[in-house]
């Protein structure tokens, strides 16, 4: 399956939410404790990410006219990466995270930051972030990561 990244559109609030959703209780589930779960989900509504589309770049992939995973920029910061659990493992979250270090290149930032949960600190590793501290935060346990960027990588047209 060819995998599209593009910029968020509204009318994807539903079906992000939805992955967002499946992966806190199938996947991070496993790393955080239920009231931290619940807390996620009840944050992450398809309302929320109408709003934070006004503050943050939203980012989804898509195949076959389906939405699989999303991820999100502001300024040199990385957010809310999540991949639904069905089309784990494929690529598509590496995917993402180039599409935001090439915008974030492209606005004139040297390296990126993210803080990582339990449950994707290895994913990030691999993708080359190094580990900067720990973090107790209002969901839990992350990992802060950071990531030099090569000088004036290439646009790619969205
Ligand atoms: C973590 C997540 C975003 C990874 O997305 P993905 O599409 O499965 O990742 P990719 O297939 O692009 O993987 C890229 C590389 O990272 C590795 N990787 C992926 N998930 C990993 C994990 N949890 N631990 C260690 N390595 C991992 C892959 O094996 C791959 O390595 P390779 O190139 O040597 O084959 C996805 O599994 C997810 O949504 N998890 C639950 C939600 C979550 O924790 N999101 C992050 C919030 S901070």
């Amino acid at each position: 399956m060819a995998i599209k990244v593009r910029l968020f559109r509204p009318g994807d609030a539903p079906r992000i939410a939805e992955i967002v959703q499946r992966c806190l209780r199938e996947v991070n589930s496993r790393d955080y404790p239920q009231h931290v779960i619940d807390k996620m989900c009840a944050h992450f509504t398809a309302e929320r990410f109408i709003e934070l589309s006004a503050s943050r770049l939203i980012y989804v992939a898509e195949g076959d006219g389906v939405v699989v995973g999303t991820v999100s920029r502001v300024g040199n910061e990385v957010y809310t990466m999540f991949v639904d659990p069905d089309f784990a493992r494929r690529g598509i979250g590496r995917q993402l995270v180039q599409q935001v270090e090439v915008s974030a290149a492209r606005d004139g930032y040297d390296r990126m930051e993210t803080g990582a949960s339990i449950t994707a600190h290895g994913f990030y590793l691999k993708l080359g972030y190094t580990d900067v501290r720990t973090s107790e935060t209002e969901f839990g346990f992350n990992y802060i990561l950071r990531k030099t960027l090569p000088p004036a990588q290439a646009a790619r047209p969205l």
